[in-house]
């Protein structure tokens, strides 16, 4: 079970399916329901919620489920005191719809629910990149608009009658908002590091969407673009080149790996003539090579540095992590992959949510690195 934050008086952790019994009381208590417009309770069966909670837990690992529920515990008793939880993330306004309940009436009122919100909003700003971050509540829940509010909550629409509760009387609903400035790329950059401990946790095929789409924007010499992208989510193939990777296991809990390709630059893109303006006093015997023999030295390697640069970039701002691989067996790699004679694996890149927040090293000193002609 995953710890997501640890406060003064609360611990947030991951649901496991032994929550499920705690969830289905607290769902079914009028008293701890009524606020959220269930006087009655839910009238859920444990197995109902057991279910729902297999399924989710299934989702998390395998790939970015739509709802993540998360237990709120007692910082020194470790009794579950309440619930946090996050719906469907909107990754092009980076925001998403948070919920908090303390579901054990004896608990509530003790400053839980502030300092659990508290954590869990960092965590999802760190985590997700978020920029902002949105809650409901009944209108007459004056006590928990209050709270919000307190805690830099706007309230961005109150909707008359937006619901009927099972009673069937129409409650009014305030929407609320949270926002937080996007931190900036050189101050991420300013934390990153390469990221080996990946927590088990898929990323939204939207979010992977962003990540190659980074790549394929990068600049190359005369836009020829001599790259191609393999991206590997299947764990059988994943395993195999982590074979090849002189086995370096932590690579194995990566959400996926991106295969950066060189491609050859041809001759009629003036692949040669890139050579020849590189290493002129060669130009007659560049200019002899035949053309088996040039391409496959003619590898452009370095320039899939940058696609696979601006993925990286782009990863970060959703708060994925990620590590540079060179190390690894070429040939195989790219009979793994199927690859012809002139298509050459030139890294790997190994993506995954951190197990841990990211911390810089140390880098050396602007002086020792700068030559300034002013
Ligand atoms: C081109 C390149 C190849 C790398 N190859 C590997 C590798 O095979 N295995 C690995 O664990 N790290 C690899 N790294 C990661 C470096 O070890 C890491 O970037 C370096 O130690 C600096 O740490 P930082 O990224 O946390 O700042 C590679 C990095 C680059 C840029």
């Amino acid at each position: 079970m995953e710890i997501i934050a640890k406060g003064k008086k609360i611990v947030i952790r991951s649901i496991s399916i032994e929550d499920a019994s705690t969830f289905t009381k607290w769902w079914n208590d009028g008293v701890v329901m009524e606020s959220v417009g269930f006087p009655e309770g839910l009238g859920i069966t444990e197995d109902k919620v057991r279910e729902d909670f297999q399924k989710e837990i299934r989702e998390r690992e395998r790939g970015f489920p739509e709802h993540r529920r998360f237990v709120i515990l007692d910082r020194w008793t470790e009794q579950p005191v309440g619930e946090i939880s996050f719906g469907k993330m909107d990754y092009k306004k980076r925001s998403c719809r948070i919920g908090l309940k303390i579901g054990e009436p004896s608990e509530q009122g003790k400053g839980l629910g502030k300092d659990a919100l508290r954590l869990f909003m960092d965590y999802l700003y760190e985590r997700y990149g978020l920029w902002s971050i949105q809650l409901d509540a009944l209108a007459d829940n004056r006590r928990a608009i209050t709270l919000y509010q307190n805690m830099g909550f706007e309230i961005i629409e109150e909707i008359s009658d937006y619901w009927t509760d099972p009673e069937g009387k129409s409650r009014n609903v305030v929407f609320l908002e949270h926002r937080r400035e996007p931190e900036g790329l050189v101050e991420r950059l300013q934390k990153r590091c390469s990221v080996r401990d990946f927590a088990k946790e898929g990323i939204a095929e939207e979010v992977i969407e962003e990540i190659l789409e980074a790549g394929r924007l990068a600049p190359s010499g005369g836009n020829e673009q001599p790259w191609k992208f393999a991206l590997i989510k299947n764990r059988k193939l994943m395993k195999s080149i982590v074979e090849t990777a002189y086995n370096q296991v932590w690579m194995l809990d990566a959400a996926f790996l991106v295969v950066l390709i060189t491609t050859i630059v041809s001759d009629e893109r003036g692949g040669r003539d890139i050579q020849i303006a590189r290493y002129p006093d060669l130009e007659r015997r560049i200019e002899k090579m035949d053309l088996h023999f040039y391409g496959r030295i003619n590898q452009e390697e370095h320039q899939t540095k940058i696609p696979g640069t601006q993925m990286v970039l782009a990863a970060l701002e959703y708060g994925v992590g990620s590590t540079w691989v060179s190390y690894f067996k070429v040939e195989e790699v790219k009979n793994l992959l199927g690859l012809s004679a002139w298509e050459i694996p030139s890294e790997i890149l190994a993506f995954g949510y951190p197990q841990k927040p990211m911390k810089s090293k140390a880098k050396k000193p602007m002086e020792s690195i700068l030559i300034r002609f002013d």
